[in-house]
């Protein structure tokens, strides 16, 4: 695992004992209905065709109480009648559309992996003014699981402060995706709560965020212009029009496949790969893994490649 929360998420996703997603609803309003197992199979055969992610056995009640939470709110009250409603045409792809963000963990935090970000600017970013090759320098980013923006906009934020100090002229642009839709409106707005930025050092909080009339921040305008967000199902990506990028992120959502999947998924990003860029994955989340047009980068607590 990339970090200890990546570890964390890990173990979520296998222990039975994580809270309901709303406490709330998921306290004395009576109990979810029952599951039986072949209805259980049923609910896992389709979050694992539209997702990729396959629950394993001990996550049952993790499935009951975030389905429960999504049907109580539509008044359902039968694990079968939602699932057809899921089948039924433009409305049930509406519907999957909202339900997805229950089924899916969104943990994420700004700044989160400071070792790939120091990658970033150690093995890709010109580091003196003589080694800025181009004008301006044209950089474009793709963050591939961007929950709810924290990721592209510590990316963002890094870059930025880094290429300004450095006194070039420059184009930074990030694609952020996400197959939650919930989430990606999120990032969009780019508001976030005063825990949620406790990360971030003052320099660069003053710098790249305005504080709201509620106490919130919210990312400056300049920086969010940068970050495009955009619904994106991983397991999809033939069908994405997203073009060559110099720098792939993707971290802590590999661990939601199994192995096949993750090799189809990332051998999909080399694709996208411009020559000499690099892809950044979560440490751990792809182990022995290597590929013909990439070189493992050798730096401490990263798991990165060059494409050749
Ligand atoms: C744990 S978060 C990771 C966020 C961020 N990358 C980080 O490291 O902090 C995983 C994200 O992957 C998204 N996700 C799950 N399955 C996906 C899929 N098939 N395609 C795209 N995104 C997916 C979830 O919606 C969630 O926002």
């Amino acid at each position: 695992m990339s970090t200890a929360v990546s570890m964390l998420e890990y173990e979520v996703m296998k222990s039975d004992a994580n809270e309901p997603r709303n406490k709330r609803a998921g306290s004395g309003l009576g109990a979810f209905p029952e599951m039986d197992d072949k209805q259980f199979l049923q609910w896992v055969d389709l979050l694992e065709q539209r997702t990729g992610m396959r629950l394993p056995d001990n996550r049952r009640s993790f499935l009951v109480t975030n389905l429960g939470i999504r049907m109580r709110e539509l008044g359902y009250n039968s694990f079968q009648e939602y699932y057809e409603l899921l089948h039924s045409g433009l409305g049930g792809h509406i519907e999957w559309d909202k339900l997805v963000h229950y089924l899916t963990v969104h943990e994420t935090r700004f700044l989160r992996h400071e070792d790939s970000i120091a990658l970033i600017r150690e093995k890709y970013l010109p580091r003196h003014p003589w080694e800025v090759k181009e004008d301006p320098v044209t950089i474009h980013i793709w963050s591939v699981g961007c929950s709810t923006g924290e990721e592209p906009y510590s990316i963002a934020m890094a870059v930025d402060d880094h290429l300004k100090k450095l006194g070039c002229e420059f184009y930074l642009g990030i694609i952020a995706s996400d197959i939650s839709r919930s989430a990606i409106a999120a990032g969009r707005a780019g508001i976030y709560n005063k825990n949620q930025v406790k990360n971030i050092e003052p320099e660069w909080l003053k710098k790249y965020f305005e504080m709201l009339p509620d106490g919130r921040y919210q990312v400056i305008p300049e920086l969010r212009q940068r970050v495009c967000f955009n619904q994106l199902n991983v397991i999809n990506m033939e069908k994405t029009p997203i073009g060559a990028m110099d720098i792939i992120v993707c971290q802590n959502l590999l661990i939601y496949f199994d192995r096949a999947r993750r090799e189809q998924i990332v051998s999909n990003f080399v694709e996208h790969l411009t020559p000499g860029g690099l892809l950044v994955l979560g440490v751990g989340e792809l182990v022995n893994w290597s590929h013909p047009k990439l070189e493992r980068l050798n730096y401490a607590n990263t798991l990165a490649f060059r494409h050749k």
